[in-house]
């Protein structure tokens, strides 16, 4: 997708000449320009910060991460003249009319930090601090740590204006104080934007006066043991906006509407069009109800919350949602048709405009530009919006001829609540679409192939989501038993870091300069500071960088991506732990099967194997690998269940046919059904006898879909059995026909 620069050949010659200044920093995101120079600066105990008037809270900023890990009680003092020794913060010439820019000159005797706007020298700071060995990071005093800086002049923009995450805390409710937290974390990559997805189906997370059943009935599903949620207090979402404005976040909050609203509807009935009385739901599915787009208190309801979330979040964005609205309710009110006919509007689909244009119109009396989920993008929406392009690329397009900006959430991209992997072992995740490695983040390039030039400044650039359904799809949290303290906030950083960082300097690098091969090579240092930060991340799987064939079998050749770590590896098909023997060169194994490998750090952090996946070419006319099965997943004799994770593979309405191809052992698989579940709730099955071995019958089930649902969860159960006992391997192929 995204047309870097091929010279590959360039690349090379560009990394031998500058290799000493990308081996000595490892910035992330890269900045535009880096000129090394001679010495360093040492950060001392009686090194001085001087601030120029109107940059005392940066300098604070900077105290509070250097003081804890340095142990030094810094000196500040506000000065409007440049000192000759010490760090200086100053607002100036940074080399670009970008707010955001800034330049940092290291010397001997003094840190520089000019910014065009507080928040440039805020990004300077940022990157001051990653220039710093990682231990700074620490909230503990790291003794024997030299805190020098070498000298260096770096001058530095990011590409685009809106570098944003999106936090669901409406499916599930994490504390005010994991949302800090994110900040900080987002704060250190230079994101600038925290999407705030503060209602849904499921919870309304922000209080509003006028309507207190939003948070106190809205707020929580699930009765007695059972009860879950929480709210935000107006007071505690001040707090979140002061905090993400020192730290250049701005929050743009979301009210969902006039879908994924049935917590809203569960609190005040008469929102929807029946009135009928609904509870919060406290599993994830995408409610049919909808804020009744007739009656006039809907509007009044509208009016009112957003007068009040307006009051609490400065940002010149509210974000609407708007996205995935079914019409079954308002097609049956008599109020909503009622209104219709009297608009003389043929279809619902013109009812929606008509709301979203009303909603437009109250949130512009308050100043506010709103953002939506690409299906506001249609014609007839008068005044100028961002769509947040998720499911359908051609809205930016839309967007774009129509004069509204964009922001890409590509579920390709940007769904942090999608696995990294598809490797056996990799954590539970939203299973609805294939896996989105790091790499994939990379390549993201917000101005999407055949975007006309003319049209970069509407392309305000991308946004991560971190959806939480997963966490109301049953159990998810309790199978992870790893990270069971403080599983949620664990979980979510897994899913955050590293594509994080990706994200990030997609977001913020000049084009030209981003390189994945460049990118990875300074991701190694990171991990040890998102450790020392208190971050949680995921490991990764060692690389595979060769592979050749020798008379015994083959030579592999692995590459450590994790500075401070080690890869461990076995050659018997088992799976390697702490103690199994540390890789240091090539090695030599019979069959590639058996070859397994990870990551460990400290002897207590691993990553997933690293392992060769079967290759099934000859059955890739039965479509997908959907599942293997071997004596480990089948049971003999007595028909058990092989599970299978639909996930990627269900994307759509359709048809879908299963084969079951035997390719090893001393068993036949016997089939007896396959049932099909949606959500954890069966939906079809198709029963009939089957096997599979060298010989095959009855082999293929079909089920149809016809309610798919983006984010639902597709399980698929066969009944099968080994037919003289386990020895049996295999592979399940799907396909839509
Ligand atoms: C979405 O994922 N429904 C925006
Ligand atoms: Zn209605």
């Amino acid at each position: 997708m995204k047309i870097k620069y091929q010279a590959r050949f360039l690349l090379a010659i560009l990394l031998l000449s500058s290799s000493a200044a990308f081996a000595q920093f490892n910035l992330v995101p890269l900045p535009q320009q880096i000129v090394t120079g001679e010495g360093s600066f040492l950060i001392k105990p009686q090194t001085k910060i001087f601030y120029e008037k109107g940059l005392k809270q940066q300098a604070e900023l900077l105290v509070s991460a250097l003081s804890p890990a340095t142990g030094f009680d810094f000196v500040l003092l506000e000065s409007n003249t440049t000192p000759v020794n010490g760090i200086a913060l100053r607002i100036g010439n940074s080399g670009s009319s970008n707010k955001e820019s800034y330049k940092l000159t290291v010397s001997k005797d003094l840190i520089s930090i000019v910014g065009n706007h507080s928040a440039g020298v805020f990004y300077g700071i940022q990157t001051l601090v990653q220039m710093l060995p990682p231990e700074v990071y620490h909230k503990e005093r790291q003794k024997a740590v030299k805190w020098e800086v070498k000298a260096s002049v770096i001058t530095d923009a990011p590409l685009y204006p809106w570098r944003g995450m999106m936090l669901d805390v409406a499916r599930y409710f994490f504390s005010k104080e994991y949302v800090l937290r994110f900040i900080d974390m987002m704060a250190m990559y230079k994101m600038n934007t925290l999407h705030f997805h503060l209602t849904d189906d499921s919870g309304w997370r922000i209080e509003i006066k006028k309507y207190p059943k939003l948070t106190t009935v809205g707020g929580f599903s699930g009765v007695g043991s059972d009860r879950k949620g929480g709210y935000y207090t107006q007071e505690d979402l001040k707090e979140m906006v002061a905090y993400g404005l020192a730290r250049n976040v701005d929050i743009i909050p979301e009210l969902e509407l006039p879908a994924h609203a049935q917590a809203a509807i569960a609190a005040y009935p008469y929102l929807c069009c029946t009135g009928e009385q609904y509870d919060v739901p406290g599993q994830h599915f995408i409610s049919k109800e909808l804020l009744c787009a007739g009656k006039d208190s809907t509007y009044e309801f509208i009016e009112h919350i957003i007068k009040e979330t307006v009051a609490l979040f400065p940002s010149k964005y509210l974000h609407i949602g708007g996205d995935e609205a079914v019409y079954t309710r308002w097609k049956a009110c008599p109020i909503c048709q009622k209104k219709k006919a009297a608009l003389g509007l043929k279809t619902e689909e013109q009812l929606r405009l008509h709301f979203n244009r009303r909603v437009q119109k109250i949130a512009g009396k308050y100043g506010k530009t709103i953002v939506g989920w690409d299906e506001i993008i249609e014609d007839g929406l008068e005044d100028q919006a961002v769509g947040m392009i998720w499911h359908d690329p051609k809205k930016a397009f839309t967007a774009a001829k129509a004069g509204h900006y964009s922001v890409m959430s590509l579920t390709g991209y940007c769904y942090f609540d999608v696995a990294e992997s598809a490797i056996p072992g990799e954590i539970k995740a939203a299973g609805w679409l294939p896996p989105i490695s790091l790499e994939k983040v990379y390549q993201l390039n917000p101005m999407l192939e055949g975007m006309d030039e003319k049209y970069r400044p509407l392309i305000l650039g991308a946004s991560a989501t971190l959806w939480a359904d997963q966490f109301i799809h049953g159990t998810i949290l309790q199978e992870i038993p790893l990270i069971n303290e403080n599983r949620s906030e664990k979980y979510f950083d897994y899913l955050t870091f590293p594509r994080m960082s990706a994200l990030a300097e997609v977001l913020w690098t000049p084009l030209a300069r981003q390189h994945w091969q460049d990118f990875e090579n300074r991701m190694r240092s990171q991990y040890s500071r998102y450790d020392a930060a208190g971050i949680g991340y995921r490991m990764p799987v060692p690389k595979l960088i060769g592979q050749e064939k020798t008379a015994a079998g083959f030579l592999i050749k692995l590459e450590n991506l994790v500075d401070g770590a080690e890869i461990r590896y076995t050659t018997d098909g088992s799976l390697p732990n702490a103690y199994s023997p540390v890789y240091t060169k090539a090695v030599e194994v019979k069959e590639l099967a058996d070859f397994y490998a990870i990551t460990v750090l400290n002897r207590s952090q691993f990553s997933l194997p690293f392992y060769f996946p079967g290759k099934y070419e000859q059955f890739k006319k039965y479509g997908e690998l959907v599942a293997e099965w071997n004596p480990q997943n089948v049971p003999g004799k007595e028909f058990g269940l092989l599970e299978m994770n639909g996930g990627g593979k269900i994307r759509g309405n359709g048809t879908y046919a299963l084969h079951f191809w035997y390719t090893a052992g001393d068993s036949r698989l016997e089939i007896q059904s396959i049932t099909v579940y949606k959500n954890g709730l069966k939906i079809t099955e198709d029963v009939h006898d089957g096997f599979t071995g060298t010989e095959a019958n009855n082999n293929k089930y079909s089920f149809k879909i016809d309610n798919y649902e983006t984010g639902a969860v597709f399980t698929i159960k066969a009944k099968v059995r080994g037919d003289v006992d386990e020895s049996t391997n295999g592979v399940v192929m799907i396909k839509k026909i």
